[in-house]
């Protein structure tokens, strides 16, 4: 029953059980973000990727109608929510392909890279002397005061430092200050101080930012975060002894206002926008924080220090810095080092004295996050001549090894977390995460994550299904099926050509899953921009693929990557696979061994300075590059001898 015009209507959603008043106009997106509701929304809300559909339980909606919805949708009440809005009162309900699954979130690596995982070793760190965190606790027996011995409160911890442990050029806050004269005599002048130690090497400068009465020494705990445009991880530190005591990880609560970047920023340019960003990003590390406290059975307080490593849009955005210009040739960061601050001022459920240390980026597009990669991968001081890729909806290369580094970025848009493909999901449970065919009754076989029945594709399976249908010629070398084949699972869907993956009554989506033609355009466009970034940047260094002694995947993707399917697609270039190690999520890695050593903190600083960051917009052959890896593998077959002698492409002929 629709409600008079300007008449408050209220939207009910399922299954959250939440209800929100609109105004008119309102749409149910905004609804939904306004209630705290998370509705996927790859494209921000501007109607084009179709993954907010909504499904109408009670009332009426106008508009929310597009070409991506079925008739079988439509008569099915499927809606668009970003189009659509409340004639009246309503009850929507959000289907699971549309919320955020938790399942599938991981910092791991497949299985079958296990053995390759690189890990750093804490020991390496103590056997190099290196082991000592940036925020470490004293503990101090002062002497009392007496009538020969009045000196200051402030003088008398200084000066017993010195005497303890040779620790000098101390800087006492005024919040310290204020608590001294009580806490020294709490437990009769036995105390444990927090010293935060300076970046720069020299002596002094460090600061006093804690004092405790009695004993703590034992229990020094740290954090670290990687700030992903979709994921967001965390891990709780004992900065005693370096161990990992809990992990936890969720989406990027910004995640509703579209799954890239530019999205992000271009709503942070409206008037509440930034500070929105700002609350959502932080918003998800306080919960990840609760949630790895209590795991760890971890006192709040005990925190002394986080570490953060983000791409650096998602650094500006947890500060609160205007990234207009990120956006915008020539791609201008406010900035790229990061002062520590204090984890409260950015809006962290941290106590006063913890101090926030942010990874500094090299440009607008690589960022702390890769940065961290750098050092946890043990690439900046590695002899061997080293490709490190983190694939996301980014993908940020680097090449170089302990004498020089150079860097890039190039967007691989969505395609590799589902986004603009036709039944593209997130790496979450019921996703098509790895496929073969048989060739002869060209039936699948889905393998699908947690064995759940198949909802979607998303990135790795995507990779699987093309390489796939490309040995087995069912595509050819332009992405298009062939016409002459003679299976059900091969028909003209509505839009183009397509392949059934899983029947609507064998899966969990309740329709279809299939991929179509236009999913495998979108898929060849992503992997080209990734094999013409690597390609580009190799070349511009005077290096050939051959040149490579060592080759570092990270990132989601990059951690369940089908190496061989890669570079059967021409996504990765042919390399010898016993070159590959894996490090899972590189920032993290980084992160921690910046937590955990203020000596590896400070060879950020130089790293930084080492790494020559390269525009690909701005270098000539990446779009001649760009344009030659449109094809699977590629337009030059010499380029994957072995991709071309395993799927006989010659007979396929030239595109
Ligand atoms: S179509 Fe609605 S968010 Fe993209």
């Amino acid at each position: 029953m629709s409600s008079a015009e300007g008449a408050p209507r209220r939207i009910a959603f399922l299954p959250d059980e939440v209800t929100v008043e609109v105004t008119t106009g309102e749409t149910v997106l905004q609804a939904a973000r306004k209630a705290g509701i998370h509705i996927n929304a790859s494209c921000g809300g501007s109607g084009v990727c179709g993954k907010c559909r909504i499904i109408v339980r009670e009332g009426e909606l106008r508009g929310g109608i597009s070409a991506k919805l079925s008739e079988t949708d439509l008569a099915g009440g499927i809606r668009q929510a970003c189009t659509a809005t409340a004639a009246g009162d309503c009850v929507i309900i959000i289907p699971a392909e549309s919320g955020r699954s938790r399942g599938g979130l991981t910092t791991g690596i497949a299985e079958r890279h296990r053995a390759k995982l690189h890990e750093y070793d804490i020991e390496e760190l103590r056997r190099a002397g290196i082991f000592q965190p940036p925020l470490e606790k004293l503990f101090l027996e002062l002497p009392r005061p007496s009538p020969v011995d009045n000196m200051a409160d402030a003088k008398r911890v200084v000066q017993a430092l010195w005497n303890q442990y040779r620790e000098r050029g101390m800087t006492i806050p005024l919040p310290v200050l204020r608590k001294l004269r009580r806490v020294l005599r709490e437990d009769d002048f036995r105390v444990t101080v927090t010293l935060a130690r300076p970046v720069k090497k020299k002596t002094g400068g460090n600061y006093l930012v804690n004092i405790q009465a009695g004993n703590w020494t034992r229990r020094n705990f740290g954090l670290v975060f990687d700030i992903g445009t979709t994921t967001i991880y965390g891990q709780l530190l004992d900065l005693n002894n370096g161990r990992i005591l809990a992990g936890a990880g969720d989406y990027n609560g910004q995640i509703g206002f579209g799954e890239d970047v530019i999205n992000r920023i271009i709503f942070a340019e409206t008037p509440t926008g930034l500070a929105k960003m700002a609350e959502l990003a932080t918003g998800t590390i306080n919960a990840l924080i609760n949630d790895l406290l209590h795991r760890a059975a971890v006192d709040r307080d005990e925190i002394t220090s986080i570490t953060i490593a983000g791409n650096t849009t998602m650094t500006h955005l947890a500060l609160a810095l205007e990234p207009h210009s990120i956006r915008r040739a020539p791609y201008v960061p406010v900035s790229t080092f990061f002062p520590p601050i204090r984890a409260g001022d950015i809006g962290l459920d941290l106590p006063l004295h913890c101090v926030a240390l942010l990874f500094p980026a090299v440009s607008s597009y690589v960022g702390g996050d890769i940065v961290a990669g750098v050092m946890g991968s043990g690439l900046y001081r590695a002899e061997a001549l080293t490709l490190y890729v983190d694939i996301g909806t980014n993908a940020e290369i680097v090449i170089g090894n302990r004498e020089w580094l150079v860097c890039a970025a190039c967007s691989a848009g969505p395609a590799f977390e589902g986004g603009g493909i036709t039944h593209g999901m997130r790496a979450a449970e019921g996703a098509i995460s790895d496929f073969d065919i048989n060739p002869d009754s060209l039936e699948p076989m889905n393998l699908t994550i947690g064995n759940m029945p198949a909802v979607g594709i998303c990135g790795s399976g995507l990779l699987t299904i093309v390489a796939a249908l490309l040995e087995n010629g069912i595509i050819d070398r332009s992405g298009k099926f062939r016409r002459d084949l003679d299976s059900t699972r091969l028909s003209e869907g509505r839009s183009g050509y397509e392949y059934l993956l899983a029947r609507r009554e064998e899966n969990g989506a309740g329709h279809d899953i299939v991929i179509t033609e236009v999913d495998i355009e979108n898929f060849i466009r992503a992997k080209a921009a990734i094999y013409a970034g690597i390609k580009t940047l190799v070349e511009e260094v005077g290096l050939r693929i051959g040149d490579l002694e060592q080759i570092i995947l990270a990132g989601a993707f990059g951690s369940f990557i089908d190496l061989d399917a890669a570079m059967a697609v021409g996504l990765m270039p042919e390399i010898d696979t016993d070159k590959v190690r894996y490090v899972g999520n590189g920032a993290l890695m980084g992160s921690r061994m910046s937590e955990l050593s203020n000596h590896i903190r400070r060879d950020v600083v130089e790293v930084v300075g080492r790494m020559t960051s390269f525009e690909l917009s701005e270098v000539n052959s990446f779009k001649d590059q760009y344009i030659a890896a449109l094809f699977l593998p590629h337009t030059d077959l010499s380029l994957f001898p072995a991709a071309a002698a395993r799927a006989d492409l010659q007979e396929k002929g030239p595109p």
